[in-house]
């Protein structure tokens, strides 16, 4: 599927909000194992993980020194399929040198993004950087790019809800969807 001129509906429930939610307490779990008692700045890519970032700062509650920051790329637009091509919209409030970093994203597809904002906060020398994801697509990775956190991999098949939308619809729906062709 190219651009979503052909109509969309929603498929089938692929991830329940409560299986959602657990998964996303326990890897609130893993972040507070590492660092507890220490600042940690979580960088959110709008819009698609502002939904999974915010469950997931709360979930750490107050035995990390949390801080929130954003980061906006250019996005697909319509178009289902990744352009390859990265734009940095909105870079951090925040100088990254010497920080605790975990980039937080909705989904990792082809990893291009990732890997290309990965790179961009590395040379600025943070002291630790990690990479969180709600879901993974094996299946469409195209280059390699260490997740520290993951939350579910899933199969190769657009899927919309919990911030993560189709043209920018649906990004509110609690649960996450498989969108469906008809
Ligand atoms: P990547 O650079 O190919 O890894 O692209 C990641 C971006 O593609 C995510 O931030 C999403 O915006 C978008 N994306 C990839 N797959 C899906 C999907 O199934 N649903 C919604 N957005 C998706
Ligand atoms: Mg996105």
């Amino acid at each position: 599927m190219e651009e979503t001129d052909v109509s969309l509906r929603l498929d089938a429930i692929l991830l329940s909000r409560e299986t959602i939610h657990k998964r996303v307490s326990e890897l609130a779990a893993e972040i507070i194992d590492e660092f507890r008692g220490s600042e940690l700045i979580l960088v959110g890519v709008l819009k698609g993980a502002v939904i999974f970032m915010s469950d997931l700062a709360r979930a750490i509650g107050g035995e990390v020194d949390v801080r929130m920051d954003f980061m906006a790329v250019s996005s697909y637009g319509n178009s289902m399929s990744s352009s390859g091509a990265v734009k940095i919209v909105k870079d951090i409030d925040t100088p990254a040198e010497g920080k605790n970093i975990i980039l937080v994203e909705d989904i990792m597809d082809t990893g291009l993004t990732l890997s290309y904002l990965g790179d961009m906060i590395m040379a600025r020398n943070p002291s630790k950087f990690k990479i969180c994801v709600l879901l993974e697509k094996p299946e469409r990775k195209k280059v390699e790019c260490a997740i520290a956190y993951r939350g579910f991999s899933i199969p190769d098949k657009f899927v919309v809800g919990y911030g993560l939308d189709c043209a920018g619809k649906w990004r509110n729906l609690p649960d996450i969807w498989r969108v469906a062709e008809g």
